[in-house]
């Protein structure tokens, strides 16, 4: 992990403009948060529905602010004037950063980045939230590898402070100045790493999953190791919760990616607790049943 050298901020370009391609749960919530910092921002998807959802979702982070006393009505209206939905790519021309955020497959990140670097100025920077993908590789996808960094946000976008600017091996100093400014600019702390499975955070986090997974198959009660870690150890969430909320799909993938990139440190057993949970299609939250049971986002019985 690399800190930002203060020389290296003078680099950064103006970031009055941004685009984020993909409007589903992190895209959305990109656009939300850009768009609340005043930053307007374009949010481009292929689907009218995704991005409707993804307007639906502001408003009701919004209204939410506006109940808590924090916000207008009129400054509701304006930051959702502030995004600019759209399906096709010519409203992306002014943008000065795009963050693609789309489904996280290598081809289709691929074709859109190309796509994004058609249609955006010489100047502007374009960024991945890949969780998973090399930058190196995505990178190859670009005429001017130069001007792409990964710029890797958290689910809840607005809640999360962390973003990991991830350097490709030819990313130039002023495409990671002008994303660590971004970053701030929504209010959020960037820290600046090198391209590798997982990059920081899941290079953390993972091989502490691979612990828990272990620790269920020699036959340790889940709903104990989350208490322990909860009420005991001071974290927020155990991993068994944790795992829910990310998502099973989402970490089983990454877990995949991991056991690649760090098998020495990954003790992945195709027959541990997320595989077993991925085969059943539980997802966690967002399908009601992981590791427990949901009802309205809370957390219910062990299943
Ligand atoms: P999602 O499935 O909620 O949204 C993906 C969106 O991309 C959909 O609305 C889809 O219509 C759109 N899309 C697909 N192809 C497109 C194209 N060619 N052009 C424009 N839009 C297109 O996925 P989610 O969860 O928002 O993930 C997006 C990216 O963020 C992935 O790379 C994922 O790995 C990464 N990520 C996800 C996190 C999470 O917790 N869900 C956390 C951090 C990163």
């Amino acid at each position: 992990v690399k800190s930002l050298a203060k020389r290296n901020v003078s680099l950064a370009r103006p970031t009055g403009n941004a685009a984020v391609i993909g409007a589903g749960i992190m895209g959305g919530g990109i656009a939300y948060q850009s768009a609340v910092k005043h930053v307007p921002v374009v949010m481009k998807d292929i689907n009218a529905n995704a991005i409707q959802l993804g307007l639906n979702e502001a408003s009701k982070l919004l209204q939410k602010q506006i109940e808590r006393g924090r916000l207008t009505p009129e400054k509701m209206a304006q930051v959702l004037n502030s995004i600019q939905p759209t399906l096709n790519y010519d409203a992306i021309e002014m943008s000065d950063i795009v963050v693609e955020a789309v489904v996280e497959n290598p081809k289709v990140k691929a074709l859109v980045l190309a796509d994004v670097e058609k249609h955006v100025s010489d100047n502007a920077v374009i960024t991945s939230n890949t969780s998973t993908i090399s930058i190196n590789q995505l990178s190859l996808a670009l005429k001017h590898p130069e001007r792409f960094c990964g710029m890797h946000f958290f689910n809840p976008v607005h809640r999360m402070p962390l973003v990991e600017v991830i350097k490709s091996s030819v990313t130039s100093d002023e495409t990671v100045a002008t994303v660590v400014g971004y970053a701030t600019q929504m209010g959020k702390t960037a820290i600046v790493v090198n391209d590798c499975p997982g990059f920081f955070v899941n290079r953390v986090l993972f091989p502490y999953f691979a612990g828990f997974c272990q620790l269920v198959a020699d036959g340790a009660d889940y709903t104990v190791i989350d208490k322990v870690m909860e009420k005991v150890f001071g974290w927020p969430m155990g991993p068994a919760y944790l795992l829910d909320v990310v998502g099973i799909d989402t970490a089983h993938h990454a877990q995949q990616v991991m056991a690649e990139g760090f098998p020495e440190r990954m003790a992945v057993t195709y027959q541990d607790a997320i595989h077993k949970l991925f085969t059943a299609s539980c997802f966690g939250q967002k399908t009601g049943s992981g590791f427990y049971s949901y009802s309205k986002d809370k957390r219910g019985k062990s299943v």
